[in-house]
């Protein structure tokens, strides 16, 4: 394997902790804030998902309206009885922690020391440009970031190849010359097969994707990454 000459990385999940939503669910709704802060994030990944391959993409939305309907949907499912006239309220208030969600604490450190080693940097998610900009603006990322590469110009979520093409894009080389970094099993696995050299970061001690295909490396967190660069 040649060695990476960009790092490009997830966004939620990798870069930005979708589960310190957490916290503020648990405020609003004891006791099950957790369990909402999983079902809604799973239900925002499968609604990427439904949208891009039912229909011809016709049923596209961009990933800020679709984690509101997840959420709204997670409430309804987990507690029927508080997902009253209050929803907005509650949705907005949730809403409006994805849109500065805190981000894990060794981010900057590593992509300082990926400028020092000239290497390329940049973010493929399947948010939209203009969430990603807050959020890299919330975690003082500007600056360390040659690349924030949203899907949301071509309309596919990620897993589609042709939005893990859009890093080959952006960034003028091949798939196998980039290292693509993921906490998502499901993530890394798609880039994989796509080409990329991959490394999936562990966080939570999960088993990896059944799948057959094993992603190129594995870490516990993004300082790992140094390792492969
Ligand atoms: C992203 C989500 C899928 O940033 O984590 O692409």
């Amino acid at each position: 394997m040649e060695k990476p000459r960009a790092v490009l990385f997830d966004a939620y999940g990798t870069l930005f902790d979708v589960y310190s939503v957490a916290l503020a669910a648990e405020q609003l709704f004891p006791g099950h804030g957790q369990a909402l802060a999983v079902l809604w994030r799973d239900k925002q990944i499968e609604y990427t998902r439904l949208v891009t391959t039912s229909n011809g993409g016709a049923h596209y939305q961009p990933f800020w309206q679709l984690t509101r309907a997840a959420l709204i949907y997670a409430i309804k499912r987990l507690l029927p009885q508080a997902a009253t006239q209050e929803l907005d309220a509650q949705v907005e208030r949730l809403m409006n922690q994805y849109r500065s969600l805190s981000a894990f604490p060794e981010n900057r450190e590593v992509l300082q020391k990926l400028k020092a080693r000239d290497v390329g940097t940049g973010i493929l998610s399947n948010g939209d440009p203009a969430m990603l900009q807050l959020a890299v603006k919330s975690a003082a990322l500007e600056g360390l970031l040659d690349h924030v590469i949203s899907v949301d110009g071509i309309r596919k979520y990620k897993t589609a190849p042709e939005a893990y093409a859009l890093g080959e894009h952006a960034t003028g080389l091949k798939a196998r010359q980039i290292l693509f970094v993921s906490c998502n099993a499901w993530d890394a696995l798609a880039a994989t097969w796509y080409g990329y050299q991959t490394l999936w970061v562990n966080r939570y001690q999960l088993p990896f994707e059944e799948l057959g295909t094993q992603p190129s490396h594995v870490g516990t967190d993004l300082r790992d990454v140094l390792q492969y660069v």
